[in-house]
């Protein structure tokens, strides 16, 4: 590395014959962005403290920033530059303590600017932006690429969609012009559409970003590597040999500061609606005509829209609820749901859901999909597990007086992600004597990007895979818009709470299973 230190040095430019630039990130190469500037609303929040920021920051010391790169940061707070600067170091800095560089630091921060905005002022949005970005993507040669990133609350998106939309904010200027808007993407099926219909008055879908981070998870990427890229799962990928699916993400934490976000939206808009179906679709998909963005979408709708809906008289039998109540977590003490700063006493929101999920076509005709997802659960764990149907016939059952168990493929999400593959084995030195085994994968030594960071650098790449198509977010609340007003209408406060932190959720949750003679993996 020509005697400089190792840790300074970037991550080793690798020249193409297209002219684009590649970096080496582990032991893969990933194409560095093309250049763009990037306007981030809501730059005082938390998203950006938390996420953004940070992944700024390791992409740029990865070098997969271009050298004509910007980020201009906007929202209520009056902050000069100079302030936003020290505010996004902090936060950056807290965020991955001991990675922390500050020369890496301060390569980045002289390309970040603030300028406040007030959402709702025409005026403000031609001060701020109409004749304020021009001199800085001069400066910057970003050639008027350009990307909105709405990380504000979601009761500020459509007053932001309309004012970059009514000053010409939406077309490009010789470059492209992105959106990127957070979950959650409206509170149900009617708006959804609403903000779908006003983003469309403004932007092509090619220009919208919905974003689900989930997708974004290595991880969760892999799945359709692991399932299209090895000729030995594929076969078996359907009703003849899966007996059912489980997908679990589970939390030790509970809502921390958004009491008044999470008492509207509760689990099942918070998890449901996004993450967790989003997962069913990468897992139940049938394989896309290429790995690209719009074929891959078409799959995913196609998956949804195979999703049997939720019978309404017997909705018990397929959807669980609950809210934590007082328990505890590491051996700490922790308080019940309405216990928590902001949250009503007699809240209902529910912190907790389970649900079996039919998928009616070819493939999984017969094969229940099992999800589940809640705060404050004993374990902190993303994962899907494949559960095969047991062999034909037993022939070790007799000698063993005990059932084999199937074998299991489990896609850990995170953390320690990774995979296994649960076998039997002969248990050396018996006779007739079978141990389960695993085959395990550990991704714990691979360098993963975050989440946040292929989010941004696909957005600057123009490529939307990674991101909900308008068919898609439309699918997902038309299947749960239904199962949030009945049991918003039918749920009574002494229903809850009805399971303790620290705990695997409710018994109700257990029984969903036990009916149908099977059991949770264990958190
Ligand atoms: C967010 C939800 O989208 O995802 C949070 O709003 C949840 O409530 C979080 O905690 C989980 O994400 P991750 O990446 O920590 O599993």
């Amino acid at each position: 590395m020509n005697g400089k230190d190792p840790e300074r040095v970037k991550e080793e430019a690798i020249p193409t014959k297209d002219g684009t630039v590649h970096r080496a990130i582990g032991t893969c190469e990933i194409e560095t962005s093309v250049p763009c500037g990037l306007v981030i609303f809501g730059a005082s929040g938390d998203l950006t403290k938390r996420r953004i920021g940070p992944a700024l920051y390791r992409l740029h010391k990865h070098g997969l920033l271009p050298e004509s790169f910007f980020i201009l940061g906007t929202s209520r707070t009056g902050w000069s530059t100079e302030q936003f600067r020290e505010q996004m170091r902090s936060a950056v800095k807290e965020a991955m303590p001991g990675a922390f560089d500050d020369s890496f630091w301060k390569e980045l921060a002289t390309k970040i600017y603030y300028s406040p905005i007030d959402y709702e002022m025409k005026e403000s949005y031609l001060k701020c932006l109409k004749q304020g970005l021009p001199p800085i993507e001069k400066k910057h040669q970003t050639g008027g690429n350009r990307i909105f990133y709405l990380a504000i609350p979601p009761t500020l998106y459509e007053n932001v969609i309309f004012n970059l939309g009514v000053n010409d904010l939406s077309k490009g200027e010789g470059g492209y012009t992105h959106i990127v808007i957070e979950k959650p993407f409206g509170r149900d099926l009617n708006s959804a559409k609403r903000l779908n219909s006003l983003l469309k008055n403004f932007f092509q879908e090619s220009q919208i970003y919905r974003m689900d981070h989930y997708l974004a998870l290595e991880t969760v990427q892999n799945i359709l590597m692991f399932r299209f890229a090895n000729s030995i799962f594929e076969p078996l990928w359907n009703q003849k040999y899966i007996d059912h699916i489980q997908i679990t993400a589970a939390e030790t934490l509970g809502i921390e500061q958004r009491a008044g976000y999470y008492e509207e939206a509760g689990v099942l808009r918070d998890m449901f609606q996004n993450h967790i179906f989003q997962l069913l679709t990468l897992t139940a998909m049938e394989p896309p005509v290429a790995f690209s963005a719009e074929p891959v979408r078409d799959e995913r709708v196609k998956a949804f829209r195979s999703v049997r809906p939720f019978p309404s008289n017997e909705l018990n039998n397929y959807v669980v609820i609950g809210q934590y109540g007082r328990g505890e977590i590491d051996q700490e003490p922790v308080p019940g749901y309405r216990e928590e700063t902001g949250v009503s006493k007699s809240s209902t929101s529910p912190t907790f859901a389970a649900m079996k999920i039919w998928i009616d076509n070819w493939r999984w005709n017969g094969v229940p999909f099992y999800l589940r997802s809640g705060k404050r659960l004993s374990k902190h764990k993303t994962e899907i597990s494949v559960h095969f149907k047991p062999v034909p016939y037993l022939m070790f059952s007799n000698t063993l007086g005990a059932p084999i168990e199937p074998n299991t493929l489990v896609l850990r999400v995170h953390p320690d992600e990774g995979m296994n593959l649960i076998l039997q084995a002969k248990t050396p030195g018996s006779e007739v004597c079978l141990k389960s085994i695993s085959m395990d994968f550990s991704y714990q030594k691979d360098v993963l990007m975050d989440a946040y960071e292929w989010v941004l650098l696909n957005c600057m790449h123009d490529d939307q895979l990674l991101f909900v198509r308008e068919d898609g977010v439309e699918q997902a609340w038309s299947l749960l818009t239904p199962v949030i007003d009945r049991f918003e209408s039918i749920t009574k406060v002494d229903e809850f709470p009805n399971y303790a932190a620290g705990s695997s959720g409710p018994n109700n949750a257990a029984l969903l299973l036990e009916r149908d003679g099977r059991a949770w993996r264990p958190l």
